[in-house]
């Protein structure tokens, strides 16, 4: 007997044995277990049971349903960015340790307006201990491996992230394309394997000054979206995040037009990016945070500076 089940628009088929006729005659493709059945003449459900143990087919149907069991709870536990009207991403980059995170849980109250999503990004050695002591935030990686599995020194995988319920990882940060030379298609490999993990991934585009005053500031942006973002991003499973690499750590930002209008042509000149989360990056505090996120194409901010100082961050998300 074949039933049909729907999961998540996922229609799957799942053979099996329907009547004690159907076991006794897929007994004879186990031989081998004749004689001892023979002898001890059992009854059709015991039968059932003793074949189970052997039945290989039958064990791969409940890998199936397993695996599809798993994927549907993965992507159940994906944080709901449609249910926050704004995000803050702490990025700590190579600062804080375990002191530094004492006084961050100390000092920082977490806004009340639950609308907020805030997401604090510490070092990979510091993902686990802020995880567990943290209270009413998630928590992001600054980085993640391009590979699954292997042999891959010094990585961490998206996997591993998993285990330790990373909801969020940057990728393609500035610093990363600069000064480790970070390409397009691996910040597109990385974003495809947070995804299968359930990880929201927040790829960072940006244009050089170079860039912005050669007027192909644009132009960048559409191609480093087009070639990091996964095929496999949506709305739903992926943020974006526009850093404008002149404005990071510099103090400088662009006029909150100049904001307003690059956000606007990231979410249409590609419909694929329409509904998408679209954040702003690059010398966020205190004094412009409010006008920058109040922006109609702006949906928050990811913060480096202002983040580790924290009378600055505790201003940036307050009420
Ligand atoms: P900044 O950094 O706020 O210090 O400019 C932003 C970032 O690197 O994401």
């Amino acid at each position: 007997m074949l039933i049909s089940i729907t999961l998540r628009n996922l229609e799957v088929e799942i053979g099996v044995p329907d009547t004690e006729a159907t076991i006794l005659s897929e007994l004879n493709k186990f031989e081998y277990l004749s004689p001892p059945l023979k002898k001890n003449r059992l009854i059709p459900k015991s039968i059932a049971n003793t074949k189970a143990i052997f039945d290989f087919p039958r064990l791969l149907n409940i890998n199936i349903v397993a695996s599809i069991i798993i994927v549907s709870i993965r992507e159940i536990i994906m944080i709901k960015l449609d249910s926050f009207s704004s995000f803050f991403i702490a990025n700590w980059k190579l600062h804080g340790n375990l002191n530094f995170i004492d006084e961050f849980l100390d000092k920082i109250q977490m806004p009340n307006d639950i609308s907020k999503c805030i997401v604090v990004c510490p070092t990979s050695i510091y993902l686990d201990t802020l995880s567990q002591k943290k209270k009413k935030f998630f928590i992001g990686a600054q980085n993640v491996s391009q590979y699954e599995d292997g042999a891959y020194t010094g990585e961490i995988s998206s996997n591993s992230l998993r285990d330790f319920k990373i909801d969020f990882c940057i990728v393609g940060h500035s610093e990363r394309r600069q000064i480790f030379y970070e390409k397009n298609g691996e910040i597109n490999l990385k974003s495809f394997q947070l995804i299968k993990d359930g990880i929201i991934p927040i790829v960072c585009v940006g244009e050089t000054l170079e860039e912005k005053k050669q007027g192909r500031t644009n132009e960048v942006l559409e191609n480093q979206l087009k070639e990091s973002m996964s095929d496999s991003s949506n709305s739903s499973n992926t943020i974006i995040a526009y850093e404008p690499v002149w404005a990071i750590g510099t103090g400088l930002t662009p006029s909150y037009e100049e904001i307003e209008s690059t956000h606007k042509f990231i979410r249409e000149n590609n419909k694929k990016f329409n509904n998408f989360k679209i954040l702003y990056g690059g010398s966020v505090k205190s004094s412009n945070s409010k006008e920058i996120v109040a922006l109609p194409n702006v949906d928050g901010a990811l913060i480096g500076g202002a983040s580790i100082n924290l009378d600055e961050f505790k201003k940036i998300i307050e009420d």
